[in-house]
């Protein structure tokens, strides 16, 4: 109906903001896409060494996954799933950016707090915990996307599981350069002179 197509369009107009390449080069750091991973997400804003910008990016990129779904569950609230996906393929494949876009680990964290706060949590928790463990962002975004695809699945309401699944497979497909690292040990890892070199 037409209301899906609102939703769906609502989802994408939120996600495709590209934050991470805008705060970068508002940051004075150029073109995100030049530096690191070329990713324009809050991990790869960190390796231009400003951790304000990255936490901006991180937050902004969260927002826009968490506002058009809560706005969704107000308007369209059995089409609230389309806008979830939606956010998450706009910051994917963002027409502003000729569809080249980020990994959706940020975003998708946004979505699942929106679409039900288990979820959300859910998220979090692995996300923060992957990451304080390993110190690998991807390896902890990946971990975090597949632990909130099964918690939509358990929590018994079939759209979000739908919705939360094939974000999954999205997220993973488009870190496959991360797995190729991750299986080479060469993934670096974020965060403080501690880490080990590699
Ligand atoms: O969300 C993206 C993160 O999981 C990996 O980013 O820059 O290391 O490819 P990056």
């Amino acid at each position: 109906t037409i209301t899906t197509l609102y939703a769906a369009l609502l989802g994408y107009a939120f996600g495709s903001i590209p934050f991470g390449l805008i705060i970068a080069k508002l940051g004075g750091k150029g073109d995100i896409r030049s530096i690191g991973s070329g990713n324009i997400g809050a991990t790869n804003v960190l390796r231009t060494g400003s951790k304000g910008l990255a936490a901006a990016t991180l937050l902004l990129d969260l927002a826009k996954g968490l506002i058009p779904v809560l706005i969704a569950r107000q308007l369209f609230w059995e089409d609230m799933g389309w806008t979830a996906l939606f956010a998450v393929l706009g910051h994917c494949f963002p027409v502003w950016l000729g569809f080249k876009g980020g990994k959706g680990v940020a975003t998708n964290a946004g979505v699942s707090f929106g679409l039900a706060v288990p979820l959300g949590l859910t998220y979090a928790v692995v996300w923060i915990g992957m990451l304080a463990i390993t110190r690998i962002s991807s390896l902890a975004g990946m971990s975090a996307v597949v632990a909130a695809a099964i918690a939509a699945f358990l929590i018994g309401q079939p759209t979000f599981a739908k919705v939360m699944a094939i974000i999954a497979v999205l997220v993973i497909w488009l870190h496959r350069e991360n797995i190729k690292r991750l299986m080479a040990g060469t993934e670096p890892r974020v965060g403080g002179s501690k880490a080990k070199p590699e």
